[in-house]
């Protein structure tokens, strides 16, 4: 019928009104309640963004003061859920775990979670927050064998992540203000992106009515894959594959085959048709890390490499792809020495951010009604049952 538009992937319908985060494609330009994400990512720190995300407006001095200490206050997990990570397999995936993990979340704030108030809806949106680096760190000390190491607070939001994530009860761990800053500003350029995949799913979720921390495992699960978020780890994979700048053509051949699925991961984006500004940001930010650590990594000059041969090859230029926010990331994540499975649920800490700023959003929106798309129905015409000794 005629009733309704088709578009599928929904590249030209838009699900809802958002003062949160711009996007200009065509030039390549990201905004974040007005302010361009190069300049957050080099001067504002994530806790700074968040507050900006969430309330609209940067924070003062005592105002930033005040969330930090909030967001402090809820980084511990429930101890029951320490129990709950020795039900997963040593080798699970670290986005099976936070998937698992946020979900059962909703359990343990099950009644205080009144959606309607506003309060309840600013609690949960801080615990999640505030939360998140703790599940991550879980996971990665789970897979590896390591004891589980409680938050520190004295510590930043940043550096309390890298110390759980890599500390060991039997020594102090000492954060390296390099690594940490450059961690932090991953995760600026990871907090919001208006109506992406993941995003769009936990607003969906959350427009019936459902419990905030089941809308944001049903985020982590979009997320996950390799078209989204599972991007970066896909893109340090094929770089490692690649291996080295002899082989790029090879790759670059097979990325405009079509009758090859193989494509360039970290590369094109739905909505930039011009450099992604994250990926200007994430570039600059390798070099920074390397330099302070005194490392380098030929995967760095194949990704350097791949990136000038494919801006210059008329197939990507012609499709306007260019690298985005995952094509850099996992360079400078596997220097400070994460494994390549945990950089999506790194990914997914960050952005936890934007999903429950873009679900508060969209609660207190008066225009809110439950996301219901309809469909264009290709099956057959009404016929008659059959019995199955007729058929
Ligand atoms: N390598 C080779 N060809 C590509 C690529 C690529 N990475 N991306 C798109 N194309 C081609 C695609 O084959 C298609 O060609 P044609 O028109 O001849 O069929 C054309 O470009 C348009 O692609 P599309 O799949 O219709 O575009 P989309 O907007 O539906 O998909 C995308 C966007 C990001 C899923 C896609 O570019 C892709 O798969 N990229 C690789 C995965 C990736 O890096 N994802 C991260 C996205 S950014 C942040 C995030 O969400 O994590």
């Amino acid at each position: 019928t005629g009733m309704f538009t088709y578009d599928p992937g929904f590249t030209s319908t838009a699900s809802c009104d958002s003062a949160l985060t711009f996007i200009d494609g065509e030039e390549g330009v990201l905004l974040h309640r007005g302010y361009p994400i190069g300049q957050l990512a080099e001067h504002s720190s994530f806790m700074e963004v968040s507050h900006l995300l969430l309330n609209g407006e940067l924070p003062t001095r005592e105002e930033l003061d005040d969330f930090t200490y909030t967001i402090t206050r809820h980084t511990m997990l429930h101890d029951q859920l320490r129990g709950f990570y020795q039900g997963f397999r040593r080798d699970a995936h670290p986005m099976a775990i936070m998937c698992g993990v946020v979900g059962a979340l909703s359990a343990f704030y099950h009644d205080s979670t009144d959606i309607s108030d506003p309060e309840h809806r600013k609690i949960s949106s801080h615990r999640l927050i505030a939360k998140m680096p703790t599940i991550a760190a879980m996971a990665f000390k789970y897979s590896s064998g390591q004891p589980f190491l409680y938050p520190d607070n004295t510590l930043s939001y940043t550096g309390n992540f890298l110390r759980m994530t890599f500390g060991v009860p039997a020594e102090d761990y000492v954060v390296h203000p390099v690594i940490e800053r450059a961690l932090d500003r991953i995760f600026i350029l990871h907090a919001d992106h208006e109506q992406n995949a993941s995003t769009s799913t936990v607003r969906l979720a959350g427009s019936s009515g459902a419990n905030p921390f089941a809308c944001i495992a049903a985020g982590i699960a979009c997320l996950w894959g390799p078209a989204h978020g599972g991007a970066n780890e896909a893109a340090l994979n094929m770089l490692h594959e690649i291996g080295h700048p002899d082989r790029i053509p090879e790759y670059l051949a097979r990325a405009k085959d079509k009758d090859d699925p193989f494509r360039l991961m970290g590369f094109g984006h739905r909505v930039y048709k011009n450099y992604d500004p994250r990926a200007t940001v994430m570039q600059k930010t390798v070099r920074e890390v390397f330099e302070a650590l005194q490392v380098s990594d030929p995967v760095f000059d194949v990704a350097l490499q791949l990136e000038e041969m494919a801006l210059n090859d008329d197939y990507f230029i012609e499709k306007k792809l260019f690298p985005n926010v995952d094509f850099y990331s996992g360079v400078i994540l596997s220097a400070i020495g994460f494994p390549t499975t945990m950089f999506t649920a790194l990914f997914a800490l960050a952005r936890t951010v934007g999903w429950v700023a873009q679900w508060n959003e969209m609660i207190s929106d008066p225009a809110q009604r439950i996301g219901r798309p309809r469909q264009l129905y290709t099956g057959p015409t009404k016929r008659d049952y059959v019995p199955v000794s007729e058929r």
